[in-house]
């Protein structure tokens, strides 16, 4: 049994270990509930352009007519691009009414996959993926290097020139490019702060940075040359004995 001193000890042990974990806010998941405001209520207009409604049309056909509410995902996201990277619920309103579905079955995708933004991003969307990878390459410099850069900011804010919105990601599936982040659909991999903060400049700036390794790599090759498969590739046929041919 132990004695009142130790269990004292164990219990401080105890306290000391726990930790309150403290997620910052992500533009898809910081609202679970739907509550009209001035910039996010079904009053507001939203429809396809023409472009994007020639688009939709093809989506749907790839589906029998029965099924089109199949081409849901597609058609959201078509939406968050047209409204500037969010998903207002005019936005889901409209998928709902063009794939004849019931809403809630609208809102019920869009509040599951966290890709969807349901409160407005800046211009450029600054995904910094922290997963383990990423961790163990250094993705904590990175984050804080792109927070700081951006005036103090934290993940889930943006930027008050409303031009970056941050925020921290689970693996985008490029790890043996670690550390990465994304913005927009481009993925900057290879990173080290020096090249966080270059890549920031060059968007403050309007330019658009190459996209891809910011290291010597052009993909994801062994940095350290080849260590196997090191002799020159044979071509079609020559690995054919010459009386087998
Ligand atoms: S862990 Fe960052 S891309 Fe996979």
């Amino acid at each position: 049994m132990l004695s009142r001193l130790s269990r004292t000890t164990v219990a401080r042990t105890i306290v000391r270990k726990r930790f309150i974990s403290a997620t910052p806010a992500s533009r898809s998941d910081a609202l679970f509930v739907h509550r009209d405001t001035p910039y996010n209520n079904p009053k507001i207009a939203f429809e396809f352009n023409p472009e994007n409604l020639k688009r939709a049309k093809e989506i749907i056909s790839h589906y029998p007519p029965q099924y089109k509410k199949a081409a849901v995902i597609p058609l959201l996201d078509l939406g968050q691009r047209q409204n500037k990277g969010w998903t207002s619920i005019s936005v889901m309103n409209y998928v709902a009414n063009l794939l004849e579905m019931p809403p809630m079955r609208v809102y019920e995708v869009a509040t599951f996959y966290t890709m969807f933004n349901r409160e407005p991003i800046g211009q450029h969307f600054v995904q910094v993926c922290t997963t383990t990878p990423c961790m163990l390459q250094g993705s904590t410099d990175i984050l804080n290097t792109v927070c700081e850069h951006l005036g103090g900011i934290k993940p889930g804010q943006t930027t008050s020139d409303g031009k970056f919105t941050v925020i921290e990601v689970e693996c985008q599936g490029a790890c043996s490019n670690a550390p990465m982040l994304v913005v927009g659909d481009d993925f900057y991999e290879d990173l080290t702060p020096q090249s966080t903060k270059k890549i920031l400049d060059a968007l403050k700036k309007g330019e658009k940075p190459k996209p891809g390794p910011q290291s010597s790599r052009q993909t994801s090759e062994n940095s350290a040359g080849l260590t196997a498969l090191t002799s020159k590739p044979y071509g079609p046929g020559e690995f054919c004995q010459p009386e087998f041919q």
